[in-house]
């Protein structure tokens, strides 16, 4: 079973969403174990200070390596040796394909970064991978450890209740983003369900999906393509989608 440490200055903030959904399901099922660890308890002074300002000048404060140095010191003298992940927006871009890889590690650190980030010299003492969610910038490392973890979960055996959910969704099996999806009533506010989902004939409703990733996949992530199949991206037609709704 992965366990996961997520080392934070707002365990309560995280508290109540590792609790419910998913994450919860993980837990009791056995599948994950999961803590929330304050650094600031390892601070030493009255204050129980955990930033500073950068060297150099500049604007905002940096956390302080040394009680994150020994908080993750106490974590390996207890538990064993942690793959060290610090989130920086500056990190790699996280994907699916990385959730994936971490799903098979039994111990994995995740460190949320608060204020202007980290001494680099933690991450480069520790070996931390650091990882990014997205181009933009967040308060805190917080949500993107969420992310993480939540997608690691839901691969783990036993937590969806369907497995095949994780390997059809967008990024799974085949590589493209998932096809639209339809649930009754047939007719919402005038748009009805397209015909072949209703006709039973599950070969003809495979290829129509299959069509419809695909083409969603071009408009949207030309690059996931590219990445797949080394296809040029898609230069824009005037193709509608009622020319393209027909393709079997
Ligand atoms: C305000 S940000 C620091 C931004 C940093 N000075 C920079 O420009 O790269 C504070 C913390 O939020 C977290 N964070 C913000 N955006 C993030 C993102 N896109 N991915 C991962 N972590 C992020 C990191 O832990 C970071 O240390």
């Amino acid at each position: 079973m992965p366990f996961f440490a997520i080392l934070t200055l707002f365990p309560e903030a995280l508290e109540p969403y590792v609790g419910s959904g998913i994450l919860r399901v993980a837990r009791e099922k056995g599948q994950l174990d999961l803590q929330l660890i304050d650094f600031r308890d390892f601070t030493r002074d009255r204050h129980r200070t955990v930033d500073d300002r950068p060297f150099g000048g500049g604007p905002g404060m940096l956390l302080k390596p040394e009680p994150i140095a020994e908080c993750i010191e106490w974590l390996e003298r207890k538990h064993g040796a942690f793959h060290k992940i610090a989130l920086c927006p500056s990190g790699k871009p996280f994907g699916q394909s990385r959730a994936e890889e971490l799903r098979s590690l039994e111990r994995v650190l995740l460190l949320c970064g608060r204020y202007e980030g980290f001494d680099t010299r933690l991450l480069e003492h520790f070996g931390f991978e650091e990882l990014s969610i997205g181009d933009f910038v967040l308060a805190g490392g917080e949500l993107p450890a969420l992310c993480i973890v939540e997608s690691v979960a839901r691969l783990l055996p036993g937590v969806l209740n369907d497995e095949r959910s994780a390997l059809e969704d967008s990024f799974g099996e085949s590589g493209v983003l998932d096809h639209p999806h339809y649930t009754r009533p047939r007719v919402f506010r005038g748009t009805e369900v397209p015909e072949v989902l209703l006709s039973g004939d599950h070969a003809r409703i495979q290829r129509w999906r299959e069509a419809r990733a695909r083409e969603r996949t071009r408009e949207r992530r030309p690059d996931l393509l590219e990445a797949r199949d080394g296809e040029q991206p898609h230069k824009p037609s005037n193709k509608t989608r009622a020319d393209t709704t027909n393709e079997h």
